[in-house]
């Protein structure tokens, strides 16, 4: 025997022993001979380096650290699935699906039904038999090249037998796409040496698959334990014709590959009906599976029906994973953080390591409150329970305290203000902690957030970035500054040239005209949302008369109860809030209804022309600015009180104007009345 030919035997015995241990759970060969073959196939190879070659399984291990992974793209877009969350959804989908197709397709359609593998995607390629190159999904187009992990993987052929349909030949290229798993005991054994070794434990087996394979060091890949399931086809050539996935998968096993249908069969289109109750069953069960599962898979069995069906976006039409709402999983939860919100309350909220939930991943998580954080007694650190139902946030449903290795953090609530260091308040029947510090920054940008927000005002062009920014530089410290902004000094701002200026000008004039209710919702009182503050303006003739209606009168509007009536009123109660309500009056923020907005009309007509004084202390915005908005509406403003005075507008401790004007009968208007005067409220 040459050395070529007792490295080519002992080559194919390895292969095929490891093949029948670890996609076929049995072995010919016992531990001794196994090693004695690896032993022999090494010292042969370390003599004759010239003869290793890709394919030989002694390059499962080893290979040199990467620095970072070569991109890779695709070049068959690796697709992703539309979930299902019910029985009756699946059966909605295949009804729909059906008239799609042509009669012939219709006749012989069949279904296949696989287990939603929880691991990470990869798409394996092979060229003349030969394993060449392993790449992870990523975006789907472009993945990253993780060629050396993967032959790490035992259950991945590094060489596909010649196979005899078409005589004895391999296929020229052949590409097919699976998830790299783990083993939940595999999981939870490599989880605990991890974590003897004082290491960092993965939350999960899908996380473990990723990281793992995610190695720089091929050397460490190889150490875990990872396994493949097949479960498509994605390109061959110069291989058989094969019209059916199951055909497919099939011929896949006989490569050698392990394909995960092997489970779950193929259904003829008159046994739908029993495809859904075995996914049913199959869904009740997964929790015994020796490895996570998140949901089934139902697919259209034929190819050609495949192909006339075709996809919407990267899901395709002829496939849905089912599974089920409400899905709970485990995860680490990494810190607990908290937040304050505009209304001043602090929030705690999980980070969590991400983790898909019902097809989304998730990275956080609401705790709710403090209390619910000592209920849960949660540790940052902790493995926990999340779950997600429908649309709703995910939420942190319990600790696995079982599963502490002694490293958790237990959590002390803060005591202050995150953002302006205040000391929180919990007020009597609350359970929220507050922070009052009307300055607070963060609560604040949050406060801008909300009243420029979509529901709210809508200004365009002035988002998140804009709040954080014109927070943290001072020039808001109110909403109301929103309108007030120095232009001049954002004009020197780095990125706030001449033509973003102009957009977010123009944003905030064009917010002017919303409805008085979308104004009233961005005030952002609790309580008030936008059907609320519709509500409320509808039955209040004008906004600006809000801050005078008593609970009393509040609550003998439909739809509004003490709550409500109370937050407004306590909110309005407070002089500054009043003031920022009449500074946005004057800014030009629309006060009324539509209709009333319209009768108002000739009375802001009726201001050009006319000569106004201003005189002693204004509160809710400066005399400067009151004149502004004069001026622009075509009056006149004038420092003496004469006979050609029209409107003397008075704030408080006015001196010798306002009593020249009460002499010589010229019109006095307070704060009030001199913006009712502006248009904002109806005429009387
Ligand atoms: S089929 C058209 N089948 O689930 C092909 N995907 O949520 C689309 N997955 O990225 C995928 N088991 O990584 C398919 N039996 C299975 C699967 C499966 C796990 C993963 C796959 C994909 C993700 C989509």
């Amino acid at each position: 025997m040459t050395v070529q030919e007792r490295l080519q035997h002992l080559r194919r015995l390895i292969q095929t022993s490891q093949h029948q241990y670890y996609v076929e759970d049995r072995s010919d060969l016992s531990d001794e001979e196994f090693d004695a073959a690896w032993d022999q196939l090494l010292e042969i190879e370390r003599a004759h380096p010239e003869l290793v070659t890709p394919d030989s399984p002694s390059q499962r291990i080893g290979g040199s650290p990467a620095s970072q992974f070569a991109k890779v793209e695709h070049p068959h877009t690796l697709l992703s699935l539309t979930n299902v969350f019910s029985a009756d959804d699946l059966m909605t989908w295949r009804e729909r699906l059906v008239p799609q197709l042509e009669p012939d397709l219709q006749e012989s359609l069949g279904w296949v039904l696989e287990p939603k593998i929880d691991g990470l995607s990869v798409a394996l390629e092979y060229r003349n038999g030969v394993f060449m190159q392993g790449a992870t999904r990523g975006n789907g187009d472009i993945g990253e090249d993780v060629t050396a992990n993967l032959r790490t993987v035992k259950q991945i052929p590094l060489r596909i037998p010649a196979v005899s349909s078409k005589g004895m030949s391999v296929p020229e290229v052949l590409t097919v796409r699976g998830e790299v798993y783990v083993r939940k005991e595999d999981f939870a054994a490599f989880n605990t040496t991890l974590a003897a070794q004082e290491d960092r434990v993965y939350a999960n087996p899908r996380n473990f698959a990723a990281g793992s394979l995610r190695q720089l060091d091929p050397n460490e890949s190889a150490r875990r334990p990872l396994r493949l399931w097949v479960f498509e086809l994605l390109d061959i050539e110069g291989g058989p014709d094969l019209p059916t996935h199951e055909a497919r998968l099939n011929f896949l096993t006989q490569l050698g590959f392990p394909v995960a249908c092997a489970a779950i069969h193929r259904f003829a289109d008159s046994e739908f009906a029993a495809l859904v109750e075995t996914a049913d069953r199959f869904l009740d069960a997964k929790a015994d599976l020796p490895y996570e599962v998140d949901g089934v898979v139902a697919k259209v069995d034929g190819v050609a029906a495949q192909r006339a069906l075709g996809q919407t976006g990267r899901d395709p039409r002829w496939a849905r994973a089912y599974k089920r709402a409400g899905e709970q999983v485990v995860t680490r939860l990494l810190e607990i953080e908290t937040f304050v919100g505009r209304t001043g309350v602090v929030t705690p909220r999980a980070r969590l390591e991400p983790v898909q939930v019902g097809g989304v991943v998730v990275e956080h998580a609401t705790l709710h409150n403090f209390d619910y954080v000592a209920s849960l007694d949660l540790r940052e650190g902790d493995q926990v329970m999340v779950m997600r139902a429908g649309d709703v946030i995910p939420r942190v449903v319990k600790a696995l305290s079982e599963h502490r290795i002694g490293s958790e953090c237990p959590w002390m609530p803060p005591e202050h203000c995150p953002s302006c260091g205040t000391v929180l308040v919990q007020q009597e029947d609350e359970v929220a902690h507050r922070c009052l510090n009307r300055n607070c920054p963060r609560q604040l940008t949050r406060a801008v957030e909300h009243f420029v927000s979509r529901g709210a005002l809508d200004i365009r062009s002035f988002g998140v970035r804009q709040a954080e920014l014109f927070v943290a530089q001072g020039f808001i410290a109110a909403v109301a500054d929103v309108y007030r902004l120095p232009w001049s000094k954002i004009a020197k701002l780095k990125s706030y040239g001449e033509r973003r200026i102009a957009g977010l000008k123009a944003g905030l004039v064009s917010a002017k005209s919303r409805p008085p209710a979308r104004l009233l919702h961005a005030l952002g009182i609790p309580f008030v949302g936008l059907q609320v503050a519709e509500l409320i303006c509808d039955a209040v003739r004008n906004l600006l008369e809000l801050p005078h209606c008593s609970a009393d009168d509040l609550e003998l509007i439909d739809g509004v109860g003490p709550e409500i009536a109370g937050a407004v009123t306590e909110y309005f109660n407070d002089p500054v809030r009043r003031r920022e309500l009449h500074s946005l009056a004057l800014s030009g923020l629309c006060m009324l209804g539509p209709e009333r907005a319209a009768v108002s009309e000739p009375k802001e007509a009726g201001i050009a022309g006319k000569t106004f004084v201003i005189t002693g202390k204004l509160s809710g915005f400066t005399r400067s600015e009151a004149t502004n908005r004069l001026k622009e509406l075509g009056a006149k403003v004038t420092g003496s009180v004469s006979g050609k005075t029209d409107y003397v507008l008075a704030g408080k401790d006015a001196g010798s104007k306002l009593a020249k004007a009460q002499k010589i009968g010229v019109s006095v208007l307070d704060e009030g009345a001199f913006l009712k005067l502006l248009g904002n409220l109806e005429s009387n």
